[in-house]
C-alpha cells in the first residue's frame, strides 16, 4: 500500500508506541489522529509531531466513544485508511489466582474489547471500499506467556487470534491486517515500575537503558503495511523462548487419541 496522504487512526496515540507509529507515518507524508483516553497526552504528542497530527479524546472500551470519534474523523478527513488498535494497559505482576477480578475485567476490556470495537467501527467500510490496513498491537507476551503476567498475556494472545482471523476475513477485499509484537519499548507503561517489570527483582536502570525507542517500531509498522506482512517482530531477543514453546506444541502432535480415528473431519474446528 502506498502511504502518502493516507489517514491513520491510532488509539493510545498520546505517547509511547502509538506516538512512534504516528511519527513514522508522518515521515511518509500521512495525516494521523492520536486517539487517547488521556487528551492532554494526545495534545502534547500532537504538539511534538506538528500540524499533520490531530489529538482526539476517546475511550476504546466504549462503542459510543468509537462512534463519536468516527464521526469527527470522517467529517474532517473523509475516511480512515489505516486503523492502529494500539491502546493497552499493563497490570501488576502476581499469580493469577491472586489477581483481582476487576483488574482482570479491565485488562480484557481495554486490550481485547478495545481492539474488537475498533474493527467493528471501521472494518466494514474498509471492506466495502476494497482497501485499508489494520494494525493491532499485541506483545511478545502474546507469543510466549510469562508467569505472574497471565491476564496481560491472555489479552495479548487474544489480539493475535483476532488479527489472524480478521486477516483471513479481509484478504479477499484487499484489506491488510498486521500484528505488532513489541518487546520492551520506552513508554509511560514500561517506565512505570508497577507495570511491565517485576518490582524489586529487576535492575530498573539497566532495563530502562536497553528499552527500544518507539520510532523504530513505527518504521517497522510502516514497512509491514507497505508489504502487507502479517507479523511485526521488533525484538529478536525473544526468539529462543518462542522456538522452545513452538517445539513443545509441535512435539505434542502424535497419533490420534482414539484408535481408528480418521483425520480430516476436524479441519476447521
Ligand atoms: N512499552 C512496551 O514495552 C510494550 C511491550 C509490549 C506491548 N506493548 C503494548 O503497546 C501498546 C502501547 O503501549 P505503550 O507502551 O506505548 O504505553 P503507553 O502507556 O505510553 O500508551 C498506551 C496509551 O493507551 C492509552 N489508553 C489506555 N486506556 C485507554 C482507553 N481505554 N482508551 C483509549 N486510550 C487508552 C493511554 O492513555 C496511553 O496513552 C499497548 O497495547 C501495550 O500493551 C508495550
Amino acid at each position: 500500500m502506498e502511504l502518502k496522504d493516507k489517514v491513520a487512526f491510532i488509539t493510545g496515540g498520546g505517547g509511547g508506541i502509538g506516538e512512534g507509529m504516528a511519527q513514522a507515518f508522518i515521515e511518509k507524508d500521512m495525516r494521523v489522529v492520536l486517539a487517547d483516553m488521556d487528551l492532554l497526552h494526545a495534545e502534547e504528542a500532537a504538539a511534538r509531531l506538528g500540524d499533520r497530527a490531530i489529538p482526539l479524546a476517546m475511550d476504546v472500551t466504549s462503542l459510543d466513544s468509537w462512534a463519536t470519534a468516527r464521526e469527527t474523523v470522517l467529517t474532517r478527513f473523509g475516511q480512515v485508511d489505516i486503523l492502529c488498535n494500539n491502546a493497552g494497559i499493563s497490570s501488576e505482576r502476581m499469580p493469577l489466582d491472586q489477581f483481582p477480578p476487576e483488574a482482570f475485567a479491565k485488562v480484557m476490556a481495554v486490550n481485547v474489547t478495545g481492539v474488537y470495537n475498533g474493527i467493528a467501527t471501521f472494518g466494514a467500510e474498509m471492506r466495502e471500499r476494497g482497501g485499508g490496513h489494520i494494525v493491532n498491537t499485541s506483545s511478545v507476551n502474546g507469543l510466549t506467556p510469562f508467569g505472574t503476567f497471565a491476564a496481560y498475556s491472555a489479552s495479548k494472545f487474544a489480539v493475535l487470534a483476532m488479527s489472524d482471523a480478521v486477516r483471513q476475513e479481509m484478504a479477499p477485499y484487499g484489506v491488510g491486517v498486521s500484528t505488532l509484537f513489541p518487546g520492551l519499548t520506552r513508554s509511560r507503561m514500561s517506565l512505570d515500575p508497577k507495570g511491565g517489570a517485576d518490582k524489586g527483582k529487576i535492575d530498573r536502570a539497566a532495563l530502562e537503558a536497553n528499552m527500544m525507542q518507539p520510532i523504530w517500531l513505527g518504521r517497522a509498522v510502516v514497512r509491514a503495511i507497505e508489504r502487507n506482512e502479517p507479523y511485526i517482530i521488533t525484538h529478536p531477543d525473544y526468539r529462543p523462548a518462542l522456538e522452545a514453546r513452538f517445539r513443545d506444541i509441535l512435539d505434542a502432535f502424535g497419533g490420534p487419541a482414539q484408535p481408528g480415528y480418521k483425520t480430516g473431519a476436524s479441519a476447521t474446528m
